[in-house]
């Protein structure tokens, strides 16, 4: 259930459905009704998603049709060679969150490397699409040669309750790959997101709390997804912290070459992706890279990456940033490192 979230508290209040709408939206209600339907869209949007239909899934080229073996020889379930480049494998690596932290960037960044091969689309398999068995989810990954890194990110799985059990079960050796970021701005970040698809959301202020200036409303997923130490503790239960690497979200801007640095490290990757891959774009406001994957040109992130945020009253970010900070202080002793939120 954790997926996306629903809106929680805020969304009572609905007025009856019942009489003639047309007169009521031009009667002095109409304020009021419009909220409500603009409420009710969003709600529906938040819903956690459903596993699209297999014509929409990510369509995988024909994999090989051997069965499903146990645990292969370096630890993840793995199918005999197949004839071919390469042979389809279960991802060793996952990136698992967090939403709006940087996992695109990220992402996009890795694929530079020649022994990583990750898939462009968000599967969902742990949140969404479970039900459509593991040789369906190993079908969707890109063949890898032996040494070759098999990665995919979907950024929902570090909040989803169900997650770490199942991917536990792929295999319990695999690396998780956590890139966390100023909670607050997150948050901001999700609701500027949801914005750009739902104009006439309510305020940002009137999303994340209870009635008016109430307590802040931990139902909303903008502010639930935030509380990254209580979504660790669900995933500490069956994985070590040695299986996991937290990027910092606000490192991967400022400095894009020392956190890929250390990703490499952890996948037990040669330092490929350096400096020299990054130039800063003053337009973007972001590191864009020189030469993306597979073309000459200098690429910078699409438009839905380091969109403008939304204006948020100063006392709103404080009441927020004042909310977070112990939840903050207990993600930082468990992982042993200071993001340097507070
Ligand atoms: P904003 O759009 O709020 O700035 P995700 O890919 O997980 O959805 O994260 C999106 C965020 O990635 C963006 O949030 C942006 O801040 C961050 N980001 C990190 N490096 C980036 C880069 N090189 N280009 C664009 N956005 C980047």
């Amino acid at each position: 259930m954790a997926g996306s979230g629903g809106l929680g508290g805020g969304a009572g209040g609905g007025q009856g459905a019942g009489a003639g709408q047309g007169a009521a939206l031009r009667g002095p209600r109409a304020p009021l009704l419009l909220a409500a339907l603009v409420l009710g869209a969003y709600c529906l949007c938040a819903l956690p998603g459903r596993c699209p239909p297999a014509a929409r899934a990510p369509v995988p080229a024909p994999a090989p049709a051997e069965p499903l073996r146990a645990v292969g020889p370096r630890g993840a379930p793995g199918l005999p060679v197949a004839s071919g480049p390469g042979r389809r494998r279960f991802p060793q690596a996952l990136i698992v969150g967090v939403k709006k932290g940087g996992t695109r960037a990220l992402l996009e960044f890795l694929r530079l490397h020649p022994d990583v091969r990750a898939l462009g689309s968000e599967p969902h398999f742990f949140d969404r699409c479970y039900e459509r068995g593991l040789a369906w989810y190993r079908s969707l990954m890109p063949r890898t040669l032996d040494g070759q890194i098999t990665l995919e990110k979907t950024p929902s799985y570090f909040v989803t309750r169900e997650a770490p059990g199942r991917i536990h079960g792929m295999s319990p050796d695999t690396k998780l790959i956590v890139v966390v970021r100023n909670p607050v701005t997150r948050a901001i970040s999700d609701y500027a997101q949801t914005l750009s698809k739902t104009p006439g959301l309510p305020s940002f202020r009137a999303l994340a709390f209870r009635h008016g200036l109430g307590p802040v409303d931990t139902a909303w997923s903008a502010v639930r997804i935030g509380l990254y130490a209580q979504h660790l503790t669900n995933w500490l239960r069956l994985f070590p912290l040695s299986r996991f690497l937290f990027v910092s979200g606000e490192r991967l801007v400022s400095d894009p070459a020392g956190e890929v640095g250390r990703v490499q490290d952890f996948l037990g990757l040669k330092r490929v992706v350096t400096d020299k891959h990054f130039y800063f774009n003053a337009t973007k406001g972001f590191p864009c890279l020189k030469k993306a994957q597979g073309g000459s040109r200098p690429r910078c992130l699409g438009k839905s990456k380091g969109r403008p945020h939304p204006r948020v009253p100063e006392a709103v970010v404080r009441r927020l940033r004042d909310f977070y900070r112990p939840f903050n202080r207990r993600f930082y002793q468990m992982t042993g490192q200071d993001f340097g939120w507070d």
